[in-house]
């Protein structure tokens, strides 16, 4: 745990909010490196917590518990629960430096790196839900994939029933978690945050209009009301849920919100241009597959060239809503120029 701090720490002093403002190609890698490393950290975190999981269960199913750990332990960016704990990391971080450093605290101090508790499960339970909700995407009866995270999908391996079981055993083990890693009052807070991005008016509402083949998005807003739904609120919530965790100024909350909305469609936006411009070798999921689908999406509106433009003004959106945090965000910075820079 020690030398993960050590690393963590290390990311953050490589990336600064200045070359994430003004990026050239150098500091764009550099940029993007830091952010690597920083969610290869995070994610040894939460999987260390995930390799516990089995033995919370020991009443469950077996084979139940097997899908489950099959497609959580698959790997995958782990971007959602990092952004929990940096979110987390930035508001503790920003907090201390106030109350303790006014002034001129050096980059890559790293108080309270280590994450337990609360912001821990709350970072674990996001994993989860972002996994059931890729395992019920999957499924036949949704997008019919049989590639994901470089593995034949659940249902090719467990079946569908069971593929639809271990989804919803993800969803319950999520909200679980989270009552019996944090105090009570932060559970209710992180649990309503949750629940809210997941259902019908967040990831699972976005995943019905989605799947409509009768109404597709016609326009711009249409689509961005999509994707703000089907990833957006995820991604949004995970930020929210490392600042409430970290006990954060409304201020802060406030900010966080802002730069996970402009993230999340950033997000997706690039989630589209891949699909169409990747290979699954690179993706580790199949890709072309949502003109197949006749789904609407950025470049199918827009054009690739259009597009990308686009995901670029919702990364300089997001980076601007970090402006009132200053090097303790330096890490968000850095995961925001990935998530638009990514070819994975
Ligand atoms: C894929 O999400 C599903 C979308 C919301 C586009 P990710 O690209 O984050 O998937 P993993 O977690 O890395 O596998
Ligand atoms: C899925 O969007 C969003 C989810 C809520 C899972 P996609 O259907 O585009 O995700 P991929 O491309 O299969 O990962
Ligand atoms: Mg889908
Ligand atoms: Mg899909
Ligand atoms: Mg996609």
């Amino acid at each position: 745990m020690k030398q993960q701090s050590k690393g963590i720490s290390q990311a953050r002093s490589r990336s600064s909010g200045t070359e994430a403002r003004h990026a050239t190609g150098d500091d764009r890698s550099r940029s993007s490196q830091a952010a690597k490393t920083l969610l290869q950290q995070w994610a040894e975190a939460v999987e260390g917590y995930f390799g516990q999981l089995p033995a919370r269960y020991p009443a469950a199913p077996p084979r139940l518990v097997e899908a489950v750990q099959y497609s959580l332990m698959a790997g995958g960016k782990r971007l959602r629960p990092a952004l929990v704990l940096e979110c987390w990391h930035a508001c503790q971080r920003a907090n201390s430096i106030h109350d303790r450093a006014p002034t001129h605290s050096p980059a890559g101090i790293n108080p309270g790196a280590t994450p337990k508790g609360a912001p821990l499960a709350a970072a674990a339970a996001m994993e989860l839900i972002h996994t059931f909700s890729l395992v019920h995407d999957d499924l036949p009866a949704m997008d019919d994939d049989d590639l994901r995270r470089g593995r034949p999908t659940n249902h090719k391996v467990f079946g569908e029933a069971m593929a639809i079981l271990a989804g919803d055993a993800m969803v319950t083990m999520a909200f679980e978690l989270i009552c019996t890693d944090a105090e009570p009052a932060l559970a209710a807070t992180l649990v309503r945050e949750l629940a809210s991005a997941t259902g019908p008016a967040g990831m699972i509402g976005g995943q019905v209009l989605d799947i409509d083949e009768v109404k597709r998005p016609e326009n711009l807003e249409e689509l961005q009301t999509l994707h703000r739904m089907k990833t957006g609120a995820l991604l949004t919530a995970s930020c929210r849920m490392g600042a409430v965790a970290a006990s954060a100024t409304p201020h802060q909350l406030a900010s966080l919100d802002r730069y996970g909305r402009h993230l999340g469609l950033a997000f997706q936006i690039v989630d589209d241009l891949l699909d169409q411009t990747a290979t699954p070798e690179q993706m580790g999921k199949a890709t072309g597959k949502d003109a197949a689908k006749g789904k609407m999406t950025y470049p199918m509106l827009l054009g690739l060239e259009e597009a990308r433009r686009q995901a670029g003004q919702q990364l300089a959106s997001a980076l601007n809503s970090l402006d009132g945090f200053g090097v303790e965000a330096d890490g968000l910075r850095a995961m925001a120029h990935f998530v638009v820079e990514r070819n994975v």
